[in-house]
């Protein structure tokens, strides 16, 4: 996947009125197998990538590849299918959770749904709701508390055996050890698939093939975990000691409560 510059409506001069440059010479290839981390501060541009990555938004100048070919030349289906973006949204419709899940891959047995949902830790709840799979949810069926939502994504995304997953810090809501946790089983459960896995927290993504650090809409850094904590100066090595410091912190005085 290559993904290169993307312009929003804003203001700069050397833009088209009424453009801001968002994203400035991205140039990404994510293999299968690979996870690649992009981190970067809130409005450092991980989002506009994750949807360019997905095929929702085109860029500007430049152009997103799937398997080599370009988004715009691909149907939604076909982007559908081969793409699954997991975010904090994830939305269910008043139906069946199976409804839900086959909606993704609707030739899917049930055999594979429930094999799904255990890789992604539902089943055992589906399992012990009184009508199981055949619960109806949504406003007026069972509501999904937020990370059963998360898990349900993930389980879609399993189901439809993606080429690319993108998981648009589906878990930073979590504190920042459960994070981790569930990055790298994240990355586990994908691992046949290539992973676009963006992160606020540097702690929660030490594991990944390849790090980019971006910031402002530039990549500024690249590496793994290790390559960027040795670099003299680096911004990952200033951020991560900063971030380790805060949750050193935060854990003592948990602590000491
Ligand atoms: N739809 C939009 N229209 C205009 N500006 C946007 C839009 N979405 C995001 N931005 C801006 O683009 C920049 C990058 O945002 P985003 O990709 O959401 O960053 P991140 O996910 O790293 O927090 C920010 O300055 C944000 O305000
Ligand atoms: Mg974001």
């Amino acid at each position: 996947m290559n993904v290169l510059p993307h312009t929003l409506p804003g203001a700069r001069p050397d833009l088209p009125e009424g453009h801001r440059r968002i994203l400035d010479g991205i140039d990404l290839t994510v293999h299968r197998g690979e996870t690649v981390a992009i981190v970067g501060e809130s409005g450092a541009g991980k989002s506009t990538i994750a949807m360019l990555a997905s095929g929702l938004i085109t860029p500007t100048r430049g152009e997103v590849l799937l398997r080599g070919r370009p988004t715009t030349t691909m149907r939604m289906t076909e982007l559908a299918r081969s793409v699954a973006l997991i975010t904090q949204e994830t939305y269910v419709r008043h139906e069946t959770i199976v409804e839900n899940l086959r909606y993704v891959a609707a030739d899917a047995t049930d055999e594979e749904i429930v094999a799904a949902c255990r890789a992604a830790q539902l089943h055992d709840l589906i399992a012990s709701l009184p009508e199981g799979y055949q619960t109806v949810v949504g406003e007026k069926g069972y509501r999904f508390s937020g990370g059963e939502r998360q898990r349900l994504s993930i389980a879609r995304a399993l189901l439809k055996r993606a080429d690319l997953i993108i998981l648009d810090e589906p878990t930073s809501q979590l504190d920042a050890q459960t994070e981790e946790q569930l990055n790298t089983a994240l990355a586990e459960l994908f691992a046949d698939s290539a992973v676009l896995l963006m992160a606020h927290r540097l702690r929660t993504v030490r594991t990944a093939d390849r790090i980019l650090v971006l910031s402002d809409g530039v990549v500024r850094e690249s590496g793994t975990h290790e390559e960027l904590l040795a670099v003299a100066g680096g911004r990952y090595a200033a951020l991560y000691r900063m971030q380790d410091d805060a949750l050193a912190s935060s854990r003592s005085a948990a602590s000491a409560d």
